[in-house]
């Protein structure tokens, strides 16, 4: 079978943890070049190593997705070892626990700042290099959070129903022009992102794996179905996550 991924160029932010760090290590066992991307360059080179320990290609470039300037230059840096770039992993991100009245307007900004603004920067950056080479794909960690209001997760809420919205936006935008867009929305993955929930919550719940997200990018980057274009694409993805990769118990978990 041909490795349609072989040597494809593909930037993941959020790449020193969780889900990012497990995205890397699967594509770059498919002969992906990957570039990982975040604030953390210790924890970056620990993930780089492991990669080429397995054989695989990856760089390393550290970002930080709420700034314009780093964000520009992260592109810039792929550009210059690469010559293009093939796939964005949109998967920094934070999150914050806590009831709306207590939330301070810092806490605020990190969040929309760090999981949406960076989402934008990040996206415009990679369609200003995909638009010209007129092909591409991006694909953004959204959640469950992003398609139901949740208690005390109305901050993170609106920054992942942002992260939604305007996936869909630039889905309609860039589908014609041969860019997919994609998004996911996991429920709870054991990560250190679960450190802001309570323990009583977190102990209770189901949790896919890091690896089981991985998957699921890899399933949708080669999904033939996922070339369709436009909101079609998105529905597909949102049916499959619901009956794959969310627990069928979430609600109960979330809304109590
Ligand atoms: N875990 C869950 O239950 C869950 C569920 C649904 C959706 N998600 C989403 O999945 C994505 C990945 O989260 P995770 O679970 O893998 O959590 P994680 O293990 O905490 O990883 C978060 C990553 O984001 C990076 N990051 C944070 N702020 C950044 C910034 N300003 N600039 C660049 N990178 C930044 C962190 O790296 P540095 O510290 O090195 O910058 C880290 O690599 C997030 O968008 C999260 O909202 C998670």
């Amino acid at each position: 079978m041909i490795n349609t991924l072989e040597n494809k160029v593909v930037v993941i932010t959020g790449a020193s943890s969780g889900i990012g760090r497990a995205t890397a290590l699967l594509l770059a066992t498919k002969g992906c070049q990957v570039v990982l991307a975040s604030r953390d360059n210790v924890a970056l080179e620990k993930v780089a190593q492991t990669i080429k320990e397995r054989g695989g290609m990856c760089e390393i470039v550290p970002t930080d997705v709420r700034d314009e300037e780093s964000v520009k230059s992260l592109f810039r840096r792929v550009i210059e070892l690469h010559g293009r770039v093939d796939i964005l992993v949109n998967s920094a991100g934070i999150g914050i626990y806590g009831s709306t009245v207590e939330a301070s307007v810092e806490e605020w900004d990190q969040v929309i700042n760090t999981n949406l603004k960076g989402v934008f920067l990040c996206t415009r950056e990679a369609l200003s290099y995909m638009t010209k080479q007129r092909n591409g794909h991006i694909i953004s960690i959204a959640s469950k959070a992003g398609e139901y209001g949740l208690p005390k997760l109305s901050v993170y809420c609106a920054s992942k129903f942002g992260v939604i919205g305007f996936s869909q936006a630039v889905n309609k935008e860039v589908a014609s022009l041969g860019i997919k867009i994609s998004y996911l929305c996991p429920g709870y993955v054991e990560t250190k992102f679960l450190d802001v929930f309570p323990r009583e919550i977190i102990s209770k719940a189901n949790k896919a794996r890091p690896d089981d997200i991985a998957k699921e990018i890899y399933s949708i980057i080669i999904s033939e179905k996922n070339r369709a274009q436009g909101s079609k694409t998105i529905k597909y993805l949102i049916r499959r996550l619901v009956h794959h990769v969310i627990p069928q118990d979430w609600h109960n978990y979330m809304l109590v």
